[in-house]
């Protein structure tokens, strides 16, 4: 499918591709993974042609779509499932050439329609979203209501219900939670083409992926099967190429010894030459084993405070007065306590995370802080709110604004982040060495408290484990907030669930909780499911009767689209009229957007009646 021929790519004084060359095979489902910094992204940029590479060194067969999620979504007054809709493109031409192609060719529109099922798309975009977190009454808002992040999960949506031939996805879980990822996980497993996926989520790359294709030292490699088969292969690897070199250095050894005893004896200098030949031939074995990441410094608090360190009581938080997120809290936490807190998104764990950090006042109720209690609080907002033109040595500067430059200098080094790319402007940084910036600066005052939310979004797979290492050798308390499972489980000793409107501690494992999420997932879909074929548990005479009402209403579904398309181009087009400016300006267009105003007018108007019309038969089917 995709053919990456002897590909070199050199950039920003590092060469990132090494006369790479790889074939991925139709259909597969292919994991990219590598450090971070190694050019995970900058490969997708190649592929989609923000950055170029040499003729033919990266080829796609023709007409073969690619798609990928962009990293920013408008935040439109289009509703979530248009935007998604809109994303199968021939669809949308087909529907948006119905508006105003003459009758002679609405035959044909519609026959292209029902080849590619036109009819579903509304029913297969919804499931797709509902999927990703989103309820039925969210579909019909428009995306202006939603976050950064929830509008990624919505472009995530329209990827995917696109089906490119290549789909290209760039850490999709990081702006997920547990239930979002298992969905997208079991997806993707289905994904009807070629897709290549950036992640860390090792759960994701052993139960998505078909093969491994792994980024080095400038070389891709392609493996069979998942991450934990490609952690084994490589080992064996990497064993055989340390016993071939050892091999190969005895050899050496040997030939150099041959060389220094023979050299000065005519007798034998003949061999001894061949031998200084066969010696400078010898070409070096390679090893692929990778430097060790840097180690994360997560310095434990000097003196013990009197405990509890945090007690509420009764307490409530929220943004608005009166409004409320979080109630009823009665909750205490101590130095060595290693806190997991639980909940889908939205259920009030970053606001909660706000409150223990000191941000944010509760409410009503009580919560006592001890006043000398340092805290160090790390969130994804952190990234997002870096300053894109900063470096990470005018940071550094700021945070020790007492030390020399070069202990600085060798600060950063030690937080991972080498000479070359202490002055690189954070907008360029990768989304791993930023995450790692970050950790290490929340920490750096050895506070009493750590409060990680999602602090393994971005990191790769071996700075996860030194991550779990530091905290594991750290003293103070841990308030963890992650949809890392494995994370989770290691690093927690206890489990509180964000739910209801309340933070409350949570009896069970995280096996427990998996299994508690995939039935509120189970229960959120069936609305959806019942919509699109007839409910098992149903009466016998009940199925004939869904069948007749589930054309209906696609039918009212599509009429509906038509009819909402109508009325933006004429609500544009009066908009334009409506300018004074335009009669000063351009009085030769008025007559035109009168003209088609009025043409707009009349297939609204048509459109209405064509709603109607099934809407009604959907009425009385349903009655
Ligand atoms: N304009 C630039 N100037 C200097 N360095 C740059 C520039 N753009 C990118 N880089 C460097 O090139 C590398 C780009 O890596 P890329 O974003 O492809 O990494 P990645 O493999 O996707 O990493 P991650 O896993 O952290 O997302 C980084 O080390 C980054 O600092
Ligand atoms: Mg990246």
């Amino acid at each position: 499918m995709l053919q990456i021929n002897d590909l070199t790519f050199d950039a920003w004084g590092r060469r990132f591709f090494d006369h790479a060359t790889v074939s991925l095979p139709p259909g597969a489902k292919v994991g990219l993974i590598g450090r971070n910094g190694v050019g995970k992204s900058t490969l997708f940029k190649l592929i989609l042609g923000h950055l170029h590479a040499g003729d033919d060194e990266i080829s796609l067969p023709k007409n073969a779509r690619i798609g990928s999620v962009d990293q920013e979504h408008p935040a439109t007054p289009f509703t979530l499932l248009e935007t998604v809709l809109e994303a199968d493109e021939e669809r949308h031409r087909l529907m948006t050439r119905l508006e105003t192609a003459p009758p002679e060719e609405m035959g044909e529109i519609w026959g292209r329609l029902i080849e590619i099922d036109a009819d579903a798309a509304p029913a297969r975009a919804s499931e797709i979203l509902i999927g990703l977190g989103f309820t039925q009454d969210d579909l019909a808002r428009p995306m202006a209501e939603f976050s950064g992040g929830w509008r990624m999960r919505v472009a995530l949506a329209a990827a995917l219900f696109a089906e490119p031939d290549m789909l290209l996805l760039d850490e999709p879980t990081n702006y997920l939670d547990l239930e979002g990822a298992l969905w997208l996980e079991a997806r993707l497993q289905k994904y009807p083409h070629t897709a290549l996926i950036v992640s860390h989520d090792r759960e994701l790359l052993n139960n998505s992926c078909t093969h491994m294709l792994h980024l080095a030292n400038g070389k891709l490699e392609l493996y069979v099967g998942g991450y934990d088969d490609f952690e084994k292969r490589r080992a064996e690897k990497a064993r055989l190429q340390l016993s071939a070199k050892a091999k190969q250095d005895a050899e050496r050894a040997h030939l150099q010894s041959f060389i220094d005893r023979f050299k000065a004896k005519a007798s034998k200098a003949a061999q001894a030459q061949s031998r200084m030949k066969r010696l400078a031939k010898m070409e070096p074995v390679a090893t692929t084993i990778e430097e060790r990441v840097a180690p994360f410094t997560l310095p434990s608090p000097p003196k013990p405070l009197a405990p509890p360190l945090i007690r509420l009581e009764k307490a409530s938080v929220g943004y608005e007065a009166g409004r409320a997120i979080l109630k009823q809290l009665n909750l205490r936490m101590d130095l060595d306590d290693r806190i997991g807190l639980l909940g889908v998104n939205g259920a009030g764990k970053s606001t909660f995370a706000k409150m223990i950090a000191g941000a944010l006042d509760i409410q009503q109720g009580e919560l006592h802080r001890d006043k000398k209690m340092r805290v160090g609080w790390f969130h994804q907002h952190q990234i997002e709110a870096m300053d894109p033109n900063d470096t990470p040595l005018e940071i550094i500067r700021r945070a020790m604004p007492e030390a020399s430059e070069s202990s600085r200098r060798s600060k950063l080094a030690q937080f991972g982040l080498g000479f070359e790319k202490q002055e690189t402007k954070v907008d360029s940084l990768s989304g791993g060495e930023r995450a790692r910036l970050l950790l290490n600066l929340v920490a750096m005052d050895a506070p009493h408290i750590l409060i990680l939310d999602e602090p393994t979004n971005h990191l790769d797979i071996d700075s996860r484990r030194a991550l779990l290492d530091a905290l594991n050798d750290y003293e103070g308390a841990v308030l963890l907030i992650t949809h890392d499972r494995s994370l989770m489980e290691l690093v927690a000793d206890r489990l509180w669930l964000a739910a209801d409107g309340s933070v409350k501690p949570f009896d069970g494992d995280m096996d427990d909780y998996a299994r508690f999420v995939l039935e509120r997932a189970k229960l959120a879909v069936k609305p959806t499911q019942v919509d699109r074929e007839p409910a098992k548990a149903e009466p016998a005479a009940a199925p004939k009767k869904t069948v007749a009402v589930e054309p209906l209403r696609r039918k009212v579904e599509a009429a509906e689209q038509v009819m909402n398309r109508c009325n933006r181009n004429l609500v544009e087009l009066e908009e334009q009229l409506a300018d004074p400016d335009l009669y000063v300006k351009r009085p030769d267009k008025v007559a035109e957007l009168t003209k088609r105003r009025d043409a707009a007018r009349v297939k609204l108007d048509e459109a209405e009646a064509a709603w109607m019309d099934v809407a009604e038969q959907l009425a009385e089917a349903e009655s």
